[in-house]
């Protein structure tokens, strides 16, 4: 939530910063800003809007400078709107800051600083820090002519609660940046004569591949003497390069008209390096490097926890079945913002585990914090490398998907289940609740999916377009699956949602009847995943009641299926597959259908209203 972006170097940093900006553009999308220093002067231009209305606001202006940072907003304190928009400036005018993340004794401060006659013009926690960091910095400053503009925003940090991802100007110290992060992501690249700092590593890949990912409480302090890092306390740490793997090609559209579409398209290769190099055909084996250590206690778990958020709970869902069957271990799917709230029951031998795309959503990452607390396994699976979510866990798999831009999750999804799916049957082989020749049925069938979704888009995308054009204009959707395809189900009315902004539900088929089938008449489309291998019988006869109801059903069938030609309205056919891979397949025509639906409403499908993609406040 909110994209930060800071350059020093030798280059135009407007140029940079706009790029940038563009490329996190995702994380929040209601107003952007950036602040340069011109003539050893702060200058801030910064509107409500998109990253291309700022853009046109600074066209004609002089913005060249060689040191900036710049913002792109999503609200939490105060409307969107000019004045709200990022960077915010201190009210005599020496400190300019950009903010990711949620101040909590903002008002605590607001007052104080009042009492000090400080006058603020918006609504936002950010513009208050601003003025504390001036307020201290100038009452030390006159004291002590060696008090520095970091020394004011270390003593001020101390005092703040809450979760921050800040980059810093002073106009005291014109060629400085300083970056301070505590549970908001910050990640400074570096190359030479040059450095950048970022919210997401993934905008920094055109630039430098060196990058230094901040931990809490860490303070990064860079000028023409190069790159400092300390703590709250300013004690130096020394810093730790990674190396970025995201491509160049991999965050551009590549001639699609929507990163969603892209990534939709993109589901054969990602599933395929999810499980590359970890699923072995010849030798009929499963192995997942990062779990190994673990691996001798996932065997003998009591219990596993799930934790997400979003489409990863959904992920988390089909992960529950997963393991109850495959593994018979019993399984809990928690969404980590009630987790985290309510006490929750951990034992020491319970193994956490946390989902996430962006390995940054803050609920997530309490919920894994708390969960260490009591002393339990915390480990991850987590499609961004590096992220904190990563960090934090102590064993885990990334998913490899590749950068995911489109703010409704798709790619991710399926490599989640393609990683769940690879655990249980490891665990299930080595606890003998599987047999090995269900076990190489299965891993074949994994193998199997990329080439099935291929022949899938060849046959089905026009079929499902044509489907979109006849429901677009309905205000509710009912879904329906049973057993592994519920969560389906769930994850398909949530891509409806989230894109069109039409209500929809995902169900148990069978609970239908207990509620939802009230709902249904000649206006309301059910889609209903009914393939072969899943309780067939018994989702014929739940789309029997719909059909005695006149709801439009769309029926996604297995390629051949007749049974349902004559019942359904429309039908969609998904390849063959074995059960417990069918989240994998059936998934994808629901993505297509919430596409299609929106892109035919005008919606803006990369960059949903309200919506952003990584949530970093909780
Ligand atoms: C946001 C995104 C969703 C995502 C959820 C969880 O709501 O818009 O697409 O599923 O966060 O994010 P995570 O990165 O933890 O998977």
């Amino acid at each position: 939530m909110c994209g930060i972006v800071g350059y020093l170097g030798f280059r135009n940093a407007t140029e940079i910063l706009i790029n940038g900006l563009k490329r996190l553009e995702y994380r929040g999308y209601d107003s952007a800003g950036i602040a340069l220093i011109l003539d050893n002067k702060l200058k801030i231009y910064k509107c409500k809007g998109k990253v291309a209305d700022l853009e046109n606001l600074i066209k004609y202006k002089n913005t060249i400078s060689t040191i900036g940072i710049g913002h792109t907003r999503w609200a939490t304190h105060g409307e969107p709107n000019d004045i709200n928009a990022h960077p915010h400036q201190s009210m005599k005018g020496y400190f300019s800051i950009i903010h990711n993340g949620i101040i909590e004794n903002y008002i605590e401060l607001r007052t104080f600083l009042q009492e000090k006659d400080y006058k603020f013009i918006g609504e936002t926690d950010t513009e208050i820090l601003a003025n504390f960091f001036e307020y201290v910095y100038l009452k030390n400053k006159t004291s002590n002519e060696n008090y520095s503009p970091e020394d004011a925003i270390r003593a001020c940090l101390q005092k703040v609660d809450g979760a921050y991802g800040l980059v810093i100007l002073c106009k005291d110290t014109p060629n400085q940046l300083i970056a301070a992060r505590k549970s908001s992501p910050l990640v400074i690249g570096s190359a030479k004569k040059e450095y950048f700092i970022a919210s997401d590593a993934s905008c920094l890949v055109e630039y430098t591949d060196r990058v230094i990912y901040l931990d809490d409480n860490d303070i990064a302090i860079i000028n023409n003497r190069g790159l400092t890092i300390t703590d709250l306390e300013n004690n130096v740490h020394n810093p730790i390069f990674d190396k970025i793997e995201v491509k160049l090609e991999e965050i551009e559209k590549a001639g699609f008209d929507h990163y969603m579409l892209k990534e939709i398209f993109e589901q054969p290769t990602s599933i395929h390096n999810t499980f590359r190099g970890r699923l072995n055909l010849k030798d009929k084996s499963i192995t997942l490097g990062g779990l190994q250590e673990i691996f001798p206690e996932l065997v003998k778990a009591k219990r596993i926890i799930i934790i997400a958020c979003g489409t990863s709970w959904h992920a988390g869902l089909v992960g529950e079945y997963l393991f109850e069957e495959l593994a018979r271990i019993p399984t809990e799917v928690e969404y980590a913002s009630e987790f985290r709230y309510r006490n929750p029951i951990i034992f020491e031998d319970d193994i956490i585990l946390a989902i996430s795309q962006s390995g940054e959503t803050a609920d997530t990452l309490a919920a894994i914090k708390l969960a260490k607390k009591s002393g339990a396994k915390v480990i991850g699976i987590c499609n961004v490398v590096g992220s904190s979510i990563a960090r934090e866990t102590i064993a885990g798999v990334y998913t490899h998907a590749g950068a995911e831009i489109g703010v409704a999750s798709t790619k991710a999804f399926t490599s989640q289940i393609t990683i769940l799916t690879m655990m249980a049957l490891s665990i299930g082989l080595s606890k003998k609740t599987i047999s090995k020749e269900q076990f190489d049925d299965i891993l074949i069938g994994i193998s199997e999916v990329p080439n099935k979704i291929e022949e899938f888009f060849k046959t089905q995308t026009d079929n499902i377009k044509e489907i979109s054009e006849k429901i677009y204009n309905k205000k509710n959707s009912i879904y329906l699956g049973r057993g592994y395809l519920y969560p389906v189900a769930m994850e398909g009315a949530l891509k409806l949602k989230e894109i069109s902004y039409i209500h929809a539900e995902g169900y148990p088929a069978a609970e239908m009847k207990h509620g939802p089938i009230a709902l249904i008449d000649e206006e309301m489309p059910v889609v209903v995943i009914a393939p072969k291998e899943n309780s067939y019988d018994k989702i014929v006869s739940n789309i029997q009641e719909v059909k005695a109801r006149h709801g439009i059903i769309i029926a996604i069938v297995t390629k051949g299926e007749k049974n349902l030609k004559n019942v359904a309205d429309y039908i969609i056919e998904i390849p063959e597959t074995e059960a417990q891979l069918l989240p994998l397949i059936s998934v994808i025509p629901l993505q297509l259908l919430a596409y299609y639906i929106a892109t035919k409403l005008g919606k803006n499908v990369d960059q949903p209203r309200n919506l952003a993609k990584s949530v970093t406040v909780e």
